[in-house]
């Protein structure tokens, strides 16, 4: 994947950098072609020799070459990829508003590659608004940003932060290199140049100042989808109500309520190319919360529900012409009728069913097993599989349908997810 790929590595001023010269070493280990940017920073905490020693070509360092005028734009448009790693609070900060004082920053002006980025600071810096924020802003323009590990930090210290293992940063790597390379993809991935909208996780609906009425539903189907989305190539937001890892590439809005999941899908799903509400959503919720903790004393409280906003209905009764619409149906008996009746009823085009009572399958597993149901009439049984190969057929599924290649209804009773 990575052989032959010209990567430009920016290295910025943390504890960090160090650990930038072992990932340098993986990535040509890997066939890569290594061009190192440090910042003056960066050069604070490890030798600029170290790097050029190990990288494919001499460090660069300065917009002001004798050799070449213009350093940042050609490292910028003949860059494949280009990761910066470790990212520092100040790095995020001068490339989220442009500020292109030094080469990498500039560079990263210059280029039209995709961009990786590694951040790793102390935990109070990481957790503060302007360095979140910052990163929104990147993600949003589609940077893909692998999250920091949990661990010892400089000074001592243990907490989220650290910077990312090499591997997962090669990972991610190569997952961008993927999706260049996907069948269909031409300038990166099938999915390139489409929104898509992911719902996940299950809705909490409160009862009181600290209960809420929930359910089973982790999450990891609806990330499993943004991840493969993204990693397509798609602009992906994921609404959630879980906390799991961020997907590299994927915007997050996160939810607690089916009211607000309902106002951010109402949001975004006009302008969505796809839409997959794989999300719990609750079907009722306490009519009226509390705004402080019953107390036992005051007697068993007698809780009255209404119904929830039925959000997969409104979507599917405001479709935009050209948007495909993808439910899904967490059942314990009659799967294929119910599935069938959500179609229509939800005005959806795609239903993806699980019977949540089946070992190994839904809510909480690494796995699922699902019947698909198109409005076009196909009908695909996807046999036990990781919930990463569930997503990455239903994406198949929903590309051939959208490019008009899908082949006539044929059941295909326990067909593995790669064979669907
Ligand atoms: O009707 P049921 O809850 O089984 O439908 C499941 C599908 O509808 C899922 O895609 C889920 O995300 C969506 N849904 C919704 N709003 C609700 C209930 C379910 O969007 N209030």
């Amino acid at each position: 994947m990575l052989a032959g790929r010209r990567v430009v590595l920016g290295v910025t001023g943390g504890i960090a950098a160090y650990k930038a010269i072992e990932l340098c070493r993986r990535l040509v280990d890997a066939g890569a072609h290594v061009v190192p940017v440090m910042t003056a920073g960066a050069q604070r905490f490890v030798g600029a020799t170290t790097l050029s020693a190990l990288a494919s070509e001499p460090v660069q360092s300065s917009l002001w070459s004798e050799a070449d005028p213009i350093p940042h734009t050609r490292l910028g448009q003949n860059a494949e990829l280009i990761v910066v790693a470790p990212a520092t609070a100040r790095f995020l900060s001068a490339y989220a508003t442009g500020y292109s004082h030094d080469l990498l920053t500039a560079t990263l002006l210059a280029t039209r590659a995709p961009v990786v980025v590694c951040p790793a600071m102390h935990t109070e810096m990481w957790e503060h608004p302007a360095v979140q924020e910052n990163l929104a802003t990147l993600r949003r323009r589609g940077v893909i940003v692998v999250e920091p590990d949990s661990g010892r930090l400089a000074g001592g210290d243990v907490g989220h932060g650290r910077l990312a293992a090499p591997e997962r940063i090669v990972a991610a790597i190569s997952e961008v290199f993927a999706a260049t390379d996907a069948p269909g993809g031409q300038a990166g991935g099938a999915l390139r140049g489409m929104s898509v909208l992911v719902t996940a996780g299950g809705t909490r609906e409160p009862i009181d100042a600290v209960r809420f009425i929930g359910n089973r539903s982790s999450g990891k189907q609806g990330y499993a989808i943004a991840a493969e989305a993204a990693a397509r190539g798609a602009e992906v937001t994921l609404v959630t109500t879980s906390n799991l890892a961020v997907p590299p590439g994927v915007s997050v809005e996160r939810v607690e309520t089916a009211a607000e999941m309902h106002a951010a899908c109402e949001r975004i799903a006009p302008t969505a190319d796809i839409v997959v509400m794989a999300a719990a959503v609750a079907d009722f919720r306490p009519a009226a919360a509390v705004d402080h903790k019953l107390k036992k004393a005051d007697g068993t409280p007698q809780i009255v529900l209404e119904p929830t906003p039925d959000i997969l209905a409104s979507l599917g009764a405001s479709k935009p012409a050209g948007q495909t619409l993808v439910g899904f149906a967490a059942e314990t008996s009659e799967l294929r009728a119910n599935a069938g009746l959500k179609l229509v009823a939800k005005g959806a085009d795609i239903i993806v069913a699980n019977d949540v009572s089946a070992p190994g399958v839904g809510f909480e597993h690494d796995t699922n097993a699902v019947l698909i149901l198109t409005a076009s009439g196909r009908d695909l049984s996807l046999g036990l599989g990781e919930k990463r190969e569930i997503a990455a057929a239903l994406l198949d599924l929903i590309v051939e349908e959208r490019s008009g290649t899908a082949e006539p209804a044929r059941p295909t009773e326990n067909s593995t997810p790669t064979g669907a």
